[in-house]
Formats: C-alpha cells, structure tokens, sequence
C-alpha cells in the first residue's frame, strides 16, 4: 500500500515525522494470552508467575506484530524491528474494528481488552459492542511493546521541589530531567529506540494491526491522551476514519500559554465545585457555614502558608512526604486532589486538618510526581517547546496569563509542569501545529475536568466544523469510563460506535449535545450544575452513591476502591506515582 498524501500538516518540521519510505505489509503473530497478562490484570486474576493458568473466555486474543523501529526506512530484522503487542475481544462474526487508547500517556490499553472479554465491571464502559472486533494496542514503550528501561523511583538529583523558584532551582530540576532521559537511553533496546516513540509511530502501527485484520475503515473509541492520537490517526489517514469518539481532550496546536490559563481557571472552578458540594454535604467540616465558606478556607490556609510554610504532622524523613508544606506544595496538592475524580469531601477534609494544624494531606510526594515516570518521555515525544521557552525566564512566561483566571491565587498547573519536563527532552519532536479537520468526529468533554480542561476540547472542536460536541454536566477526567449513574454520554458514545449515527442537537441537566455550526455557551457556573454521583463524584472517605443519588438503586460505584480505580488508571499523566514499570 502506497502513502496517502499527507494533505493535513502533522508537523513535518523532522525528519522523524516523515514515513519516507512506503509501508511493508506487517502480518499479525498470535500469541497464548495466558503468557501475555497485562499488569493492570495481574492482581485482578491472581497471576503469581508471568502464566495465568486458568481458562480465558474465548472471544480473548493476545497478538503482537513487528514494525519498524523508524518509520523512514525499511523495516529491518536485523537493524529496524521492534515489537509491539496487543489484545482483542473478537466475535466469531463482527461487524466492524473499534481501536481503543487508554490515555496517560504510558497506561495499559491491553487490559481494557480483557476486562470487556471478562465481563469485569470495569469492562462495562464497551459492554454491548460485543459484536466489534475490540483491538487495544499497548503504545510504543510500555509492556508488549519494547518496554523502556527508565529508572523510575530513582528521582535524580533528588529535586525536593515541583516548581523552580529562582534560576538555581530550575537549573537543578533540568539536570535532574536530563540524567533520567539519559539513563532510559542508556539502558533501552534497541538503540535508538527513544528517538521514535510518539504518535508519528504509533499512528503507523495502529494503521498496521488494522490492514493485517483486513478494515478498510475503523472506528476510535479514546480518552484523553488517546485523543492526541486519534486525532493524528483521522489527519493522517483520513479515508480510514468511520466512527470517532474523542473524549477529553488534549488538542493539536494549541499553544501552551493558553492551555496553561484553562488549566489555571479550571483549578479555580474545581475548588467551586468542592464548596458546592460542600453545601448538601452534612460531614462536610463546613457545612451550615453557607455559600463561600471553602473558598473562604482556602484563602485563608494560603494566606497562613504565605506567613509561614505549614507543618505535614504524617510526613517528614522516610515518609514518603515533604513537611513542612510550603506555599508551592500546598498549590499543588489542590490538584492533586481535583484531578481525575476529584475527591471533594477529602478535600474538604484537608482543607479543615489544615486549619487545625496538620497539612499532611497537601504534602508534596515526590515519588508521586510524573516527571520521572513513563508519562515523561511519551509526552515529551510529542510536545516541542520552543527554544524561548527552554529558560527560567520563557518558563516563567508561559504562565503569566493564568493569574487573570486565578482568584483563589493556585498558580500551579500540570500543563506548565509539562514545558518544565519536556524541555531536557533531547529528542527531535514534530511542530506542534493545529489540525484541522472536515470528518464528522465525535468530541466529548465534561464541564469540570481538571486533567483536560473543557475549553481544550472546545478548541479541538473549533477546528472540526463537521463534528458534533457532547457536553457532560458534571466533574472528572473523561466520561465514557464513567460508572453509574453517570453513564449518560457514555451511552451516548456507545450508541454512536454501534449505529454510525450522530445524534442530533439536545440539552438537558446532564448532557448537551452541539451540532456543526452551533455555538458553544459559557462553561456553566458551578452551583448550577448538580454535584453528587450524578456528576460523577467519588470519594475515598465516603459512599456519595447513598448520599446524593435520587435512585437508591444505583449501583454501588462510588466507594474508596473505585476512587482509586480511577485516581490511578485515567487520564492525562495524572500519574500519581504511576504503577507503570
Ligand atoms: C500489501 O497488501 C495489499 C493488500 O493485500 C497489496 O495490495 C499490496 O501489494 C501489499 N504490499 C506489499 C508491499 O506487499
Ligand atoms: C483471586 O483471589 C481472590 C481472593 O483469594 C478471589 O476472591 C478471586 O476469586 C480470585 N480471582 C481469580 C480470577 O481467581
Ligand atoms: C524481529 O526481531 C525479533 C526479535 O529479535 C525476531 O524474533 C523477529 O523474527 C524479527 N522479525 C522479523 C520479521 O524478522
Ligand atoms: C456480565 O456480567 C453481568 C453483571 O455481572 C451479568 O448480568 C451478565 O449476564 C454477564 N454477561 C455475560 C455474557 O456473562
Ligand atoms: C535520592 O535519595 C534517596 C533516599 O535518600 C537515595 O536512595 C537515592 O540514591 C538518591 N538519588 C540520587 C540520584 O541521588
Ligand atoms: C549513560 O551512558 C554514558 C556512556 O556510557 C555514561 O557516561 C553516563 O553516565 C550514563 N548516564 C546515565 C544517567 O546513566
Ligand atoms: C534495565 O537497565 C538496568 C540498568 O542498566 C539493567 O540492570 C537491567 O537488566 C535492564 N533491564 C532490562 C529488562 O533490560
Ligand atoms: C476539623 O478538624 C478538627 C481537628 O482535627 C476535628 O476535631 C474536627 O472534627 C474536624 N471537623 C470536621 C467536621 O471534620
Ligand atoms: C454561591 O455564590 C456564587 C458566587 O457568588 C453564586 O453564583 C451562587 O449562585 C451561590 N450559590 C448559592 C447556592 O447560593
Ligand atoms: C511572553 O508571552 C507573551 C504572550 O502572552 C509574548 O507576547 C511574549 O513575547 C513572551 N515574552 C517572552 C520574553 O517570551
Ligand atoms: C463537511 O463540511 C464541508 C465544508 O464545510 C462540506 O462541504 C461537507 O459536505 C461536509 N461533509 C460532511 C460529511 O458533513
Ligand atoms: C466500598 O465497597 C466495598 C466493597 O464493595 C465495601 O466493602 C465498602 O464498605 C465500600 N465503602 C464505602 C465507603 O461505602
């Protein structure tokens, strides 16, 4: 198969970007899944060796495929092969190829496969697709997939720190950024490896896996970092696009200045949420002190930081957390907490330990920070940053339209953290351009995502006037994955992906759907959309499915281990301390 011509600008700045030389025809190796488990599985099924012994449902397929390494020459046995693998729920007879990302970068799609074979509940985001050929390929450099050999945990240099402060400090975290890529590039195979380990390749193996199952046309189904991905897939592959759904988003050719200003605003309207909560929380530590009072708690915990950092009792030497919480660390940990499923009542929580003398929940974890972690090197494959940005000063820069959007003074973003992460990276990375697009993609986002703030999505939607956007009312970090009773977009997605059928323009006090050419409103105020498990809401210090839900007959979703679920598995490097290794 000859390329397509490259129509849309997928920045073909590097030489890396470029495919040059036409594709080979890459055949499919089945493999035993028994011997295949993806980590996230191994607890779930009790996998002591590297072999599950017991029996697997049918409809279970593990296979690998090998590719080149680079894309702009040959494949090679010898010199220009790695290996990437896969797992499938297959039908005997299905009608049609869904691809699915799990996001991160860097987290196990492979699993989500087996989940859905297994009938798991955490499968129940694609039960009835069953009829689909349900392909998760695992990105290029976690397990199946030419795994890298980072040393996470090392923490180079030992930073004690999340964000410089003076030139020092940023000197100190560049060297420390520095020596972790070194060490991955040391100790990887094959060499060269680290140099193509973005979506230009992954765009070219997924598109291999799905000529060897013989599709013309495929069908996304991909949440936050897969969005990236899918999006670069449907700009280079256009005639391959069938039905999309695109769920929280991280665009293309967005500049950072201005996904660091949402990312800003969205922290402030996340600590909204929490004292909207607060409101119809009777354990709340401030309810029945009206509207206004966690607001008015936070700033007053910043301002007693300001004065003096404040004591973490918990933490300390050995811990595994800093004390004391330093103005910086306590930014921070207001978004640690409000990212993924924000954990409103344990922040409420916090806020009030806080108050009363122990900030531990604040603390800074340095081990729970992404920046040496798989998520560092996937990201930072993708991402340029310009050579201006490259010094304290552009760093600084980058931010300085945030403090518009910034009432509460939070300062602190992940997104800033990426240009500070990314700008060791020592690797060439395709231009970070815009990529526009005529398909009728579904988009989908939630008023109150912290990882992907919604107006991400909005830009990326901006750039497609065939598609539609699916607006969720309510918190967290993607919506298809969501449990019930939150499952309204996700059956929304789920009926689009069987029927091809985009729905039509709709509002209610869940869900809005936009159809191409309408124009998206404001971003609802916060106390006017409901917070509860209806929104999504989840709590590892109490059962918001009794609390909130009008339907006693919820199922029981909303409990510490599903908040944990979904604190470690979802979303964009939200990596806290990432079990990827
Ligand atoms: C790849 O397969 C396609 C369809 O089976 C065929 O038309 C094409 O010639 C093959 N290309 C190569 C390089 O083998
Ligand atoms: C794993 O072990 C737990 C506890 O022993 C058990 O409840 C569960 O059924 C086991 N799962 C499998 C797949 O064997
Ligand atoms: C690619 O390399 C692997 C591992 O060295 C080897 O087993 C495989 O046969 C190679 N693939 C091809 C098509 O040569
Ligand atoms: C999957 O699990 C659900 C709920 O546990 C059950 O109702 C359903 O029958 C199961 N489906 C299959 C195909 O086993
Ligand atoms: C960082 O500190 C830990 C604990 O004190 C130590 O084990 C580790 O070797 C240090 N790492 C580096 C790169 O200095
Ligand atoms: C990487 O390898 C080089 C050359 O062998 C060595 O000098 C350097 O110390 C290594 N760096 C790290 C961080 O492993
Ligand atoms: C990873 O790198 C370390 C350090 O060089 C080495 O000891 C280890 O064998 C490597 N692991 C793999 C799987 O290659
Ligand atoms: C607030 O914190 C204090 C001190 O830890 C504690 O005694 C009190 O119970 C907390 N209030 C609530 C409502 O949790
Ligand atoms: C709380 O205050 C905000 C901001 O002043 C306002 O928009 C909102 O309507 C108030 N909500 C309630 C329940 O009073
Ligand atoms: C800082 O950012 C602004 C955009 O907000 C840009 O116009 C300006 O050139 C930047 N300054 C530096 C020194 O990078
Ligand atoms: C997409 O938009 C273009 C131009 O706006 C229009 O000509 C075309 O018919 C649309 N295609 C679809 C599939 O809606
Ligand atoms: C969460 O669910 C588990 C098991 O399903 C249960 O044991 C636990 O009590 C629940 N937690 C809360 C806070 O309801």
């Amino acid at each position: 198969m000859g390329l397509l011509p490259l129509s849309l600008s997928l920045g073909m700045a590097t030489a890396a970007a470029v495919p040059a030389v036409p594709r080979q025809n890459q055949t499919i190796r089945w493999v035993d899944c028994h011997a295949n488990v993806p980590q996230p599985m191994e607890s779930v099924l009790n996998v002591t060796g590297t072999t599950f012994t017991g029996s697997l449902p049918s409809t279970l397929f593990c296979g690998e495929m090998d590719v080149p390494m680079d894309y702009t020459k040959p494949f090679e046995s010898a010199t220009n092969n790695i290996t990437i693998g896969f797992a499938m729920n297959r039908p005997q007879t299905p009608s049609g190829l869904i691809i699915y990302h799990a996001g991160g970068p860097g987290l196990d799609a492979a699993s989500q496969a087996w989940a859905t074979a297994l009938n798991l509940s955490s499968g129940a985001p694609f039960t009835g697709l069953e009829e689909f050929d349900f392909l998760a390929v695992n990105t290029r450099g976690i397990q199946f997939s030419n795994p890298l050999n980072c040393s996470f945990g090392v923490f180079f240099n030992n930073v004690s720190f999340a964000f410089p402060t003076s030139q020092d400090e940023y000197d100190q975290y560049q060297a420390a950024m520095t020596n972790f890529y070194t060490a991955c590039t040391n100790n990887t195979t094959p060499q060269g490896i680290m140099a193509h380990i973005g979506t230009v390749e992954n765009i070219q193996d997924w598109d291999s896996v799905r000529a060897a199952l013989g599709y013309e046309k495929v069908s996304f189904a991909v949440v936050s970092y897969g969005t990236f991905v899918g999006m670069a897939y449907a700009g280079r592959f256009p005639d391959r696009v069938d039905r999309f759904v695109l769920d929280a988003v991280i665009p293309h050719g967005m500049p950072f200045q201005d996904m660091v200003t949402d990312q800003v605003a969205a922290e402030n309207r996340l600590l909204l949420r929490a004292d909207a909560f607060c409101l119809t929380d009777p354990t709340c530590p401030f309810h029945g002190q009206g509207n206004g009072s966690v607001v008015k708690a936070w700033d007053t915990l910043l301002a007693q930081a300001i004065t003096a950092p404040l004591p973490a009792l918990s933490c300390g030497a050995g811990t595994g957390c800093n004390t004391p919480v330093t103005p910086t660390d306590l930014r921070l940990g207001v978004s640690v907490l409000f990212r993924a499923n924000p954990d409103f009542p344990q922040f409420n929580i916090a806020l009030n330990a806080s108050l009363h003398g122990d900030a531990s929940l604040f603390a800074y974890e340095p081990l729970g920070d992404i920046r040496e972690t798989i998520g560092a090197p996937l990201l930072c494959s993708d991402f340029k940053i310009d050579d201006a940005d490259k010094t304290f000063a552009g760093f600084n820069n980058i931010s300085i339209n945030s403090q518009s959007s910034d009432p509460a003074g939070i300062v602190y973003s992940q997104m800033w953290q990426f240009v500070l992460m990314c700008a060791a990276w020592p690797f060439p990375v395709p231009d970070h351009t815009t990529l526009p697009t005529d398909l009728p993609l579904m988009w989908m986002t939630s008023d109150f995502d912290l990882n992907l703030p919604t107006e991400l999505t909005t830009f990326a939607w901006g750039q497609a006037p065939n598609s539609t956007l699916v607006i969720r009312h309510g918190d967290d970090h993607t919506s298809i994955l969501l449990a019930p009773p939150a499952t309204r977009a996700q059956g929304i997605a789920q009926d689009f992906l069987r029927t091809g059928v985009m729905p039509s323009a709709f509002s209610d006090s869940e869900v809005t759907i936009l159809s191409p050419g309408d124009t998206r409103g404001p971003i609802p105020g916060a106390y006017d959309v409901p917070t509860g498990a209806i929104a999504g809401d989840t709590s590892i210090v109490e059962n918001i499915v009794a609390m909130t839900s009008a339907s006693p007959s919820a199922s029981p979703s909303s409990n510490s281990t599903e908040a944990l679920r979904f604190r470690s598995a979802l979303g964009l490097a939200l990596a806290v301390g990432v079990a990827v290794a």
